[in-house]
């Protein structure tokens, strides 16, 4: 459908800044390489909702630099809304998924671009796009930044695909872990005794911190 192709992130040379060399083992996708993607993205984009009511519904909160960097390359008219979802589990795969924030604007027989960082499990998008379909758009897409096919459990695909990455824990570019890390301006991979010292840590009620182990 779109003749955006995704991409695997190619190699480069590009070192972790000082800052985060503790933490990063190394940069996956380099703000270069990331820019360059959307831009791309944008364009088949544009091209493939020409004429339309285009609707975004974008998902909270990972999708805040993607999103922001996406739409400004968009140029056709948009509405904007957010959905707020959480996965609230003890740390396993069958984490519940809470909705912290509903959708506002109608998207009865509209068309909606539905934009997320990562596919992963397929869990989060398969629920969410369950809950808008029953809202009755004309179309939904999807559009990801990142798409780690070897865990998906749903079988929900991505229609815009920035990069196909590997099973790691990745972070940054709006990705976290634990809340932490979505500043970086690249994609990193996180060394493992981060995450796996951050969970000895964490505290069942902290939502974030359980869907950081069911990503590691
Ligand atoms: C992350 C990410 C996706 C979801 C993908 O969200 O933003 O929405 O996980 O995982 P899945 O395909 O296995 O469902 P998270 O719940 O961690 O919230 P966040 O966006 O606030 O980081």
């Amino acid at each position: 459908m779109s003749p955006s192709f995704p991409q695997t992130p190619a190699r480069h040379g590009v070192a972790v800044p000082r800052r985060w060399r503790r933490e990063v083992e190394r940069i996956l996708i380099t703000d270069a390489q990331i820019a360059r993607r959307i831009r791309t993205l944008a364009r088949a984009i544009a091209r493939d909702f020409a004429g339309r009511e285009l609707v975004v519904v974008s998902l909270l909160n990972g999708t805040v630099m993607f999103l922001a960097d996406l739409i400004r390359n968009l140029s056709l008219p948009l509405r904007l809304d957010f959905i707020g979802v959480s996965s609230y589990g003890a740390g396993t795969e069958s984490g519940e998924l809470v909705f912290t924030k509903e959708l506002r604007l109608s998207v009865r027989g509209r068309d909606v671009l539905l934009v997320d960082d990562i596919l992963d499990t397929g869990k989060t998008l398969s629920r969410v796009r369950a809950r808008l379909r029953a809202l009755r758009p004309r179309r939904i897409r999807i559009c990801v930044l990142l798409n780690k096919a070897a865990r998906r459990v749903e079988p929900v695909a991505a229609d815009y695909v920035g990069f196909e990455i590997p099973d790691e824990f990745v972070v940054g570019y709006g990705l976290d872990f634990a809340e932490r890390y979505r500043n970086l301006p690249f994609v990193g991979v996180l060394y493992p005794h981060v995450y796996q010292q951050g969970c000895r840590r964490a505290s069942p009620a902290r939502p974030r911190a359980a869907r950081a182990r069911r990503r590691a």
